[in-house]
């Protein structure tokens, strides 16, 4: 029997040049940088060139990203109609997962497999991703979509179009270094999707539409959301150490803990926490980090286990008032950089991804006739 590697852990199926996890000591990197040194001095948007180009944009071609993103965040019509007309659904990331597929209908490029057209899919989905998260936020609320602002960075435009108004200095800057942390994260479940679909030479917008179903999940992008269901539940500091004993004493998890990748501190938390803390304060808001930081403090205490990405980021982006059910969704705004770049990756050097499985069902059946069984 061949050897089974369940969840395909520690498996190597490929090389990649985009990004780096050193899962032992826990760094992260972009083609190279250093996720701390991004998040400290880069912006969102010279991240999406480097995940796109692999080197960092000089000042013209970042110009020219920041005004083509600009130009392709509008969505059009009929995709604002459709928002408007589908069913309420269960979760909005349905919503999303249905928009995005639908963009494809109206995308001319989007049976072009060259190169050149690829790329511009890649920026259009890029643009328009914040765009459909915003206009729905608002439909749901009754609200008329925010057409985007083309002055805005890509972060202050997303939650001026969710809010309806330019977002202070300070919430803008942290959102965008929350961009920047969530804009890609090597093959993960999501980004394995995109590229197992990319691999078949199928459409870059099939590609996207199977990465936001596995990011849909409460394992992978949904469980900033269930972080903060968790933390608004717990609501004050007495009840945590509680709480958590409580859930522990089940056996059931602690959402925004645990990796299957890091054994160590999750660099991106260690930014997080600070932007949580940071945010908290400005708004005064303070009890949703002070509560997030008890509960790490016991869970590396009781269990060893860390904070991933999805931890301080909940109690984040409640105090710039994103709807608690968008997080997943906020999570696609930015991990399209990273999506659309391995999708790129994979079409430049495609080989078709098709494991085996080791069958261990019954063997030997003969046919039995319907009127026999
Ligand atoms: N809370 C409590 N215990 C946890 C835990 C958590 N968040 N994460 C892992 N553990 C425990 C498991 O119960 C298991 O213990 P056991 O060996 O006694 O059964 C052990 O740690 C290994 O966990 P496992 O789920 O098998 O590891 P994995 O590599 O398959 O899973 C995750 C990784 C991320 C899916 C897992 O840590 C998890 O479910 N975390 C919560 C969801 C989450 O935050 N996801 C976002 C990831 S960025």
């Amino acid at each position: 029997m061949a050897e089974v590697k369940v969840g395909l852990q520690d498996v190597v199926v490929a090389t990649s040049s985009i990004c780096s996890i050193d899962g032992q000591r826990g760094i992260l990197t972009y083609r190279g940088y250093d996720i701390h040194d991004l998040a400290e001095h880069a912006t969102f948007e010279e991240v999406v060139y480097l995940l796109w180009y692999g080197r960092l944009p000089r000042q013209h071609e970042l110009d020219e990203l920041i005004q083509q993103l600009a130009e392709n965040r509008p969505i059009l019509p009929e995709i604002i109609d459709l928002l408007k007309r589908l069913p309420p659904p269960q979760h909005p990331m349905e919503t999303l997962r249905t928009a995005v597929s639908a963009l494809s209908l109206y995308d001319a490029e989007a049976e072009d497999m060259s190169e050149e057209a690829n790329r511009r899919k890649a920026l259009r989905l890029t643009g328009q991703m914040g765009t459909l998260v915003a206009a729905f936020g608002r439909i749901r609320e009754g609200k008329e979509p925010v057409p985007p602002d083309p002055k805005l960075g890509h972060a202050a435009n997303f939650l001026y179009m969710l809010k309806g108004e330019r977002p202070d200095p300070e919430d803008a800057h942290w959102f965008d270094v929350a961009l920047i942390l969530h804009a890609d994260h090597s093959y993960n479940a999501s980004t394995f999707c995109a590229r197992v679909t990319a691999s078949t030479l199928s459409d870059m917008h099939s590609c996207i539409t199977s990465a936001i179903g596995a990011l849909k999940g409460p394992l992978h992008g949904g469980a900033n959301e269930q972080v903060m269901r968790m933390l608004l539940e717990i609501q004050t500091p007495e009840n945590v150490a509680p709480y958590i004993h409580n859930l522990l004493a089940q056996k059931k998890k602690v959402m925004g803990f645990g990796h299957r990748v890091y054994h160590t501190e999750d660099p991106r938390a260690t930014v997080l926490r600070r932007m949580s803390e940071a945010l908290g304060k400005r708004t005064g808001q303070t009890k949703w980090f002070e509560m997030s930081k008890q509960i790490e403090d016991l869970m590396i205490r009781e269990k060893k286990i860390n904070a991933n990405v999805d931890f301080y980021s909940a109690s984040s982006y409640y105090v710039l008032g994103i709807p608690v059910d968008l997080y997943p969704l906020v999570f696609a705004v930015s991990r399209i950089s990273g999506w659309t770049a391995h999708v790129l990756e994979q079409y430049a050097n495609n080989k078709l991804i098709r494991p085996l499985a080791e069958y261990v069902g019954p063997t030997n059946q003969k046919y039995v006739p319907i009127s026999q069984r």
